[in-house]
């Protein structure tokens, strides 16, 4: 992991200023930005040019721990506190003290362990899981999301003086596509980093390849920059990269991202998302009447299906309009689970949530998916 955020851009020569200025303090950063723009590199920068860089720097991804162990994981746990504590633990806030930690993916973290982490960025101060002592940690910490905190807060998965506490100095960095001139740069580093790596002598590029490259609108960032320069090394030794080579990986038209997305025209914000769900619930509803029919077709024993289709999801539009968001996403929640088997890990995979997501809004909208 590079510890330099590379580009001329002027966002992020900004940037590398800020780290600059930060990095000797110890006050706590919220790093945002879409996936592969840099956030751990920005992370790892700005530990490094720390007072702390010969200390350890503690890297947690709050994404990836399940929400029954995240707290003993961050807060350590006495022996005996949950079945399976055989031993007392250090969490990760005692192995960073005197460094830094870096959470990751903190608008993942469930709202019960906000509470607790917000006394640490305060004070310093927690107690391990099942513990009584208090533990004072020096600890400095540095988070990093992908979300859009301040709608995670509007949703309530996130708490709002936590929120306003964290972004006090956020380092947003802007998506690459936004700042074309770094592409350039990127490439050759990541081209020439890789070929000295792995022994390879890089040939070049044809002009009108090198012309796609920079107009590409990279959806992934950095990371997918970095990806594509080692893919198209490894497979195209010894010979200069074409514009059909790079179209082998870019196969959007890189004139088609130009494009704008189709907006929805509407009044407000809110009407617009609603629309959408409209549209959204109308096309279900026609989904679930094809499926109706089929079942009821291949249903020879003559047993009735309905009781699969017991709910009435006919929204007519007037009614979504006058609901609240709220409660279309309790009926949309409600509509997904009885048509995916009750599947809570599916449901959230459709709606591109995370299980944890999904389970505690059915606990927020008091949905019990084995009574549906
Ligand atoms: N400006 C940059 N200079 C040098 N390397 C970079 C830069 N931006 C990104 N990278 C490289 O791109 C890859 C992705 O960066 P990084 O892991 O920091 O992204 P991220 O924002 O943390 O993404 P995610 O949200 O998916 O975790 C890494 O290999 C990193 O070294
Ligand atoms: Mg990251």
């Amino acid at each position: 992991m590079s510890y330099q955020l590379l580009g001329d851009s002027i966002q992020i020569v900004e940037i590398n200023q800020t780290i600059k200025q930060v990095a000797p303090t110890d006050v706590s950063i919220l790093i945002t930005g879409e996936s592969g723009v840099g956030k751990e590199v920005v992370a790892n920068s700005i530990h490094h040019l720390s007072k702390r860089n010969n200390k350890p720097l503690i890297v947690v991804n709050c994404g990836a721990i399940p929400e029954g162990i995240i707290e003993s994981e961050l807060f350590g746990h006495q022996k005996g506190a949950f079945t399976g504590a055989i031993d007392e633990r250090r969490g990760y806030f005692e192995l960073a003290n005197t460094g830094t930690i870096f959470l990751d993916e903190i608008g993942d973290m469930p709202l019960s362990t906000q509470v607790k982490f917000l006394r640490v960025l305060e004070t310093g101060e927690f107690m391990r899981v099942g513990g009584n002592k208090v533990i004072k940690v020096d600890v400095r910490i540095i988070a990093a999301t992908n979300k859009e905190l301040s709608e995670e807060v509007l949703n309530r998965n996130f708490r709002d003086d936590l929120y306003y506490r964290l972004r006090s100095i956020n380092i947003f960095i802007p998506p690459l596509r936004e700042r074309k001139s770094d592409i350039r740069l990127l490439f050759d580093y990541f081209t020439d980093s890789y070929c000295k790596a792995n022994n390879i002598e890089y040939l070049g590029t044809d002009q009108d390849a090198m012309d796609f490259i920079l107009n590409y609108n990279w959806p992934g960032n950095a990371r997918e920059l970095k990806n594509f320069c080692e893919s198209i090394l490894v497979l195209n030794p010894g010979k200069k990269i074409t514009l059909s080579d790079v179209k082998k990986y870019l196969q959007i038209d890189a004139s088609d991202t130009a494009r704008p997305l189709p907006v929805i025209f509407s009044k407000s914000k809110e009407n617009a998302e609603k629309d959408f769900l409209f549209r959204a619930l109308l096309e279900l509803k026609s989904d679930i009447i094809d499926i109706r029919d089929i079942l009821e077709n291949l249903n020879s024993a003559g047993q009735s299906s309905a009781g699969l289709f017991e709910r009435d999801f006919t929204l007519p539009k007037e009614k979504i309009l006058s609901m609240t968001m709220d409660e279309i996403e309790r009926e949309v929640l409600i509509y997904m689970l009885v048509h995916n088997y009750r599947n809570v890990e599916k449901v959230a995979g459709i709606l591109k949530q995370t299980p944890r997501n999904i389970y505690r809004k059915l606990k927020m909208y008091n949905i019990k998916p084995e009574e549906l």
